[in-house]
């Protein structure tokens, strides 16, 4: 019997090392966090408490989905033509696109770039994540032509299988563009990014500071996103202006999911 335990928790800690869990295991533990600092004095609407179930989402696969409404995204490139330096410098702020619809390819590039898997067997993805929890949810409005071969519609991007799933039908960039301050320069990108958070996935373990994580964590996402844009010779703006309550009601999102920011992708005029 000791012996069939000591086995089991040498298999347990080579799976830890080998799966890259033991580094934020390291951190978590060393008490580098305070649960119970308050660092805002308001806390977004949604709750901030995880459930265990929360907890164990993030690591949780998700499990291929080969319905209709899924789409599969062509394989990200990991080569481009621009330097990562000549896309800092050229990166800017896009309000006018061209109604050119993107390509999967480059659809499925920018949602890589945002919270896509980037170890062959692992879970961890393409932006840092205090605990490795993965609070946010990518979401994209498609709109009519879009993306080729692709339905007007909300879809969410299911990083595990690199598919994205058609939540809401029809072309809601008027709607999506209404509610954010009736900046109607959104309604002419044919894509735009929205990128959600459920606070309780970080808070449950980092209590009120994981608000600011999750703040940091959507930045990196949004300059992700700028950059994979521009490398690939197409503009990206962002957009923190709107109303959470009416987008959460047009991407039908559940209670717990927090709209953070829209990011419109397109071919820019420019
Ligand atoms: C968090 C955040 C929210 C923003 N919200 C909006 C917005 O609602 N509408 C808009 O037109 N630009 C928005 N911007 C873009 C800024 O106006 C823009 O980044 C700034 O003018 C600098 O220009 P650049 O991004 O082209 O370098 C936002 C930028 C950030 C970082």
């Amino acid at each position: 019997m000791k012996l069939f335990v000591m086995i089991l928790i040498v298999i347990i800690c080579l799976f830890i090392t080998k799966y890259g869990r033991a580094d934020f295991l390291v951190w978590q533990n060393e008490g580098f966090y305070n649960k119970d600092e308050d660092i805002s004095g308001s806390l977004p609407s949604g709750p901030t408490k995880g459930s265990p179930f929360m907890l164990a989402m993030a690591s949780v696969p998700e499990s291929k989905d080969t319905g209709r409404n899924n789409i599969d995204l062509p394989k990200p490139k990991f080569k481009g033509s621009m330097s990562l330096e000549e896309t800092i410098k050229k990166r800017r702020t896009e309000r006018s696109f061209v109604s050119i619809a993107l390509s999967q390819q480059q659809l499925s590039q920018i949602l890589w770039a945002a919270q896509g898997i980037t170890e062959e067997r692992g879970f961890k993805r393409s932006i840092p994540s205090a605990g490795a929890l993965y609070p946010l949810d990518i979401f994209v409005v498609v709109g009519k032509e879009g993306v080729d071969d692709v339905q007007a519609g909300v879809y969410q991007y299911q990083p595990a299988h690199h598919q994205i799933k058609c939540v809401v039908p029809g072309d809601l960039r008027k709607k999506l563009a209404e509610a954010a301050l009736s900046q109607m320069w959104i309604s002419r990108a044919p894509i735009s990014i929205v990128i959600t958070a459920e606070y309780g996935r970080t808070t449950g373990k980092y209590g009120k500071r994981g608000v600011r994580y999750i703040h940091m964590e959507v930045g990196h996402a949004g300059q992700n996103i700028f950059l994979q844009a521009e490398s690939l010779n197409l503009g990206a703006g962002i957009v923190g202006a709107f109303a959470d309550e009416r987008v959460k009601d047009i991407l039908k999102l559940p209670d717990e999911y927090v709209p953070l920011l829209i990011m419109p992708v397109g071919v820019s005029h420019s």
